[in-house]
């Protein structure tokens, strides 16, 4: 007998082992369960099955061939699979669809496809080291082996600027790779326009999308988004989600796509509207169960081994496990040297909100009297930060007194109150002017419009 099958009669399931099957990563048993069998007796003992097992990282599959349940344990050495031997397999010349990306391969070492423009967005989650960017890079050198410059184009915004350096100075490259938050949301905001543009070049000539534009007039490229980490974009930036939001909503037909990819899959990140428009959807190793579910819907990430393993939601609902191919940077830039060009910025530098204020007061006159209340301003606040607490205590209680003192003093009118008198006399005067200024300034305004 099996020692799976021995182990399993322990929990109360009854049932054969029907072959194993062993890939670069995985071992995976098929057992068919007797007729009646719940799977749920199975899930519920998962931790004491692996620790009878003698082995970690157990993950358990319903969707396995012949009605079988699919137990997946690590093997005790890890093959690479390199990227350069996927794309050379028959799957990689067969892979039909726009934008064939790499997803790695099955559990049985075969390659599989995807189309990035049907999916047609994907999110990309894993714990550091999980092998994020190693995909990333695989979906890029997918897409450069398949189409011409001409022909696709890529923004890459890379805030942690060690990733896609690579990628600068090539003519794939729709500008120069963004390391900036702030570039980023300006980059999305173009995107959105470039959409707009495509749109009603679509109108003009009766078309409906990139596929039936390019049979009709000819060349609209492709254009592939792909952030390695979008969580502190998301976070620093309100507008980027929304901008994210109608890309992901409405740049499909426009040929414009987005990878998202990030190791913070948490519910404020990974937000509902973003999940709403990301069906597809691929998690490396994550950190917990919770960050498993927050991307797919289910735990289950939490059990991968790294190195690529990951688990590939299809925007049908169907989970399943995949491996990914390596490509190092040393094969990058081999496969890149081609195509190496100067890329000119696009993204108009904006200019810093103080400047800005600068420029906007064009009379003379209010110029000095805003630079006038700033000096005035900052002076007061330095002395202020100068002060101690009871020095400010102090200052303030006898700017009180002096207030409450010249008040009584007037309503009194008494004689040795004359100075108060005085300024409490033209404190009201001073009030009463500013009143009517007022008064007066709203009904002006009010006339001018
Ligand atoms: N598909 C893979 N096959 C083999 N090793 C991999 C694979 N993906 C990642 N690795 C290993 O894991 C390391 C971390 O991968 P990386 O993609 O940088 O992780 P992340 O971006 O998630 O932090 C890589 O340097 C590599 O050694
Ligand atoms: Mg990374």
């Amino acid at each position: 007998m099996h020692q799976l099958e021995e182990i399993l009669r322990h929990y109360g399931v009854e049932g054969t082992v029907e072959g194993e099957g062993k890939g670069p990563l995985i071992k995976q048993i098929r057992f068919k369960p007797k007729p009646g069998t719940k799977i749920k007796n199975i899930t519920s003992s998962i931790e004491d099955i692996a620790r009878e097992m003698g082995v970690r990282n157990l993950r358990i599959s319903n969707v396995c061939e012949g009605g079988c349940i699919g137990f997946e344990v690590a093997n005790d050495t890890f093959q690479t699979v390199p990227l350069e031997d996927v794309l050379e397999s028959d799957e990689a010349k067969n892979a039909k669809g726009a934008l064939p990306i790499s997803l790695g391969v099955k559990i049985d070492g075969t390659p599989v496809f995807a189309d990035l423009a049907k999916m047609p967005h994907l999110l990309v989650a894993g714990a550091t080291g999980s092998g994020k960017s190693v995909g990333l890079n695989a979906f890029i050198i997918s897409l450069i082996k398949r189409k011409k410059p001409s022909e696709l184009k890529f923004v890459m915004i890379d805030p942690k600027r060690i990733e896609f350096s690579v990628y600068n100075d090539q003519k794939y490259m729709y500008m120069p790779v963004i390391t900036d938050n702030a570039d980023a949301s300006e980059a999305l905001e173009l995107l959105v326009d470039e959409m707009t543009k495509r749109y009603e070049l679509f109108e003009k000539s009766l078309t409906n999308n990139i596929g039936e534009y390019n049979e009709k007039e000819g060349n609209m490229q492709y254009i592939v988004t792909i952030v390695d980490e979008f969580s502190d974009l998301v976070l620093s930036d309100k507008t980027v989600e929304k901008k994210i939001q109608i890309l992901a909503q409405k740049a499909r037909a426009a040929g414009i796509h987005l990878v998202l990819a990030t190791q913070r899959p948490s519910v404020d990140v990974v937000t509902g509207s973003i999940k709403a428009n990301f069906p597809s959807r691929m998690a490396f190793k994550t950190a917990s169960g919770v960050d498993s579910k927050t991307i797919l819907d289910t735990t289950g990430a939490e059990d991968l081994v790294g190195r690529g393993d990951a688990l590939f939601l299809a925007g049908n609902g169907e989970l399943s496990r995949i491996h990914g191919a390596y490509i190092s940077t040393e094969g990058i830039e081999e496969i890149l040297k081609p195509y190496r060009a100067k890329v000119a910025p696009v993204l108009k530098k904006k200019v810093p909100a103080v400047e800005e204020e600068k420029v906007t007061i064009t009379k003379d006159g209010k110029k000095t009297e805003k630079k006038k209340e700033f000096f005035l301003l900052s002076w007061i606040k330095g002395v202020w930060g100068w002060l101690s607490k009871t020095e400010k205590k102090k200052f303030l209680k006898w700017i009180w007194l002096l207030l409450v003192g010249a008040f009584v003093s007037s309503k009194t009118q008494d004689k040795s109150g004359a100075l108060f008198d005085t300024i409490a006399d033209n404190l009201t005067k001073t009030t009463k002017r500013r009143t009517y200024t007022t008064t007066r300034r709203k009904t002006t305004s009010r006339r001018r419009y």
